[in-house]
């Protein structure tokens, strides 16, 4: 697994060649909204470094976090040679010091045209295509990638994926529902794999959660089926996030934490 991924060998010290004393440090997918700005927030108010990964330039405004501009890396990860590029450049910024978490949280769960549900009898070839490739290679070419500097970090990985990898959703298409099935395999097989070199791998499942990802219809359709009777927020799953990434939870790997109101009770 190590060195697989990414461009070749440079001058850049080797991780763990730079003692472990600075802030803890974290790469972020998926960080300009929803989730993951609720996580970059939290983390960020601990004092950690966040390295954020999106589309989108960084926003000043939106993002009040201190180091932001130097830390985020703007990448499409749907192109997996714009990743490779992009692994490079997390590289360089870390500059041989140790990576502490990994959250692959970027996510698309497209729709059809008028806004429906993608079906198995349905999905565009290239809306798959494109569905695994953000979901699901993204993840693991990012883990495999910075597998070095998690080692270095004795870090962990955290997996974002879903309620629907494990049923039918009214709303979430099929391809977006198999890549979060096989993001919970991937996760632990990777947890498996990656255990001996001290490195811990879970995930987060969430239910619903008010996030631009959302169909305008989900919370009032929905909410009132959960227990819980309410959607959640982007905070409430950034605070379990933030548990994994913590020495509390230093004997928990392979798993995958349900985040929705007793949805599924
Ligand atoms: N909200 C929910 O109810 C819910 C439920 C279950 C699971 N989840 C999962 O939670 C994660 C976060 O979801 P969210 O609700 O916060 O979604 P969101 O508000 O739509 O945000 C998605 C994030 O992913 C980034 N992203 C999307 N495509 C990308 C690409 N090709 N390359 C790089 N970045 C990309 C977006 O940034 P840019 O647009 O800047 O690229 C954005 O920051 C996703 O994995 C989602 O599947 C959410």
């Amino acid at each position: 697994m190590p060195g697989t991924a990414g461009p070749g060998p440079s001058a850049r010290p080797e991780p763990a060649a730079i003692a472990d004393t600075g802030p803890k440090t974290m790469v972020l997918t998926g960080a300009s909204r929803g989730i993951g700005h609720a996580t970059v927030r939290l983390f960020a108010e601990s004092g950690w470094r966040i390295i954020t990964c999106s589309r989108q330039p960084f926003n000043r405004d939106r993002c009040p976090w201190e180091e932001g501009p130097d830390d985020h890396v703007q990448v499409d990860l749907n192109d997996h040679r714009a990743l490779a590029l992009a692994i490079h450049d997390i590289k360089a910024r870390l500059a041989g010091r140790p990576l502490h978490a990994l959250i692959n949280n970027a996510g698309i769960s497209p729709k059809s045209e008028d806004g429906g549900r993608l079906s198995s009898l349905t999905t565009p070839v290239a809306t798959w295509m494109e569905v695994f490739h953000v979901n699901f290679l993204a993840p693991v070419l990012l883990a495999r990638g910075l597998f070095d500097e998690l080692k270095a970090g004795q870090g962990t990985v955290v997996n974002v994926t879903s309620i629907v990898g494990s049923r039918v959703h009214p709303f979430a298409g099929t391809a977006y529902a198999t890549s979060k099935a096989a993001l919970a395999c991937l996760t632990r097989e990777m947890a498996h794999d990656l255990a001996p070199h001290g490195i811990r791998v879970n995930a987060i499942a969430p239910g619903e959660i008010k996030t631009d990802i959302l169909s305008p219809e989900t919370e009032e359709r929905l909410a009132p089926l959960i227990p819980m009777r309410r959607v959640g927020s982007p905070m409430e799953v950034a605070k379990v996030l933030y548990f994994l990434c913590s020495d509390a939870a230093s004997y928990v790997t392979g798993e995958e934490i349900h985040i929705n109101g007793g949805q599924t009770l």
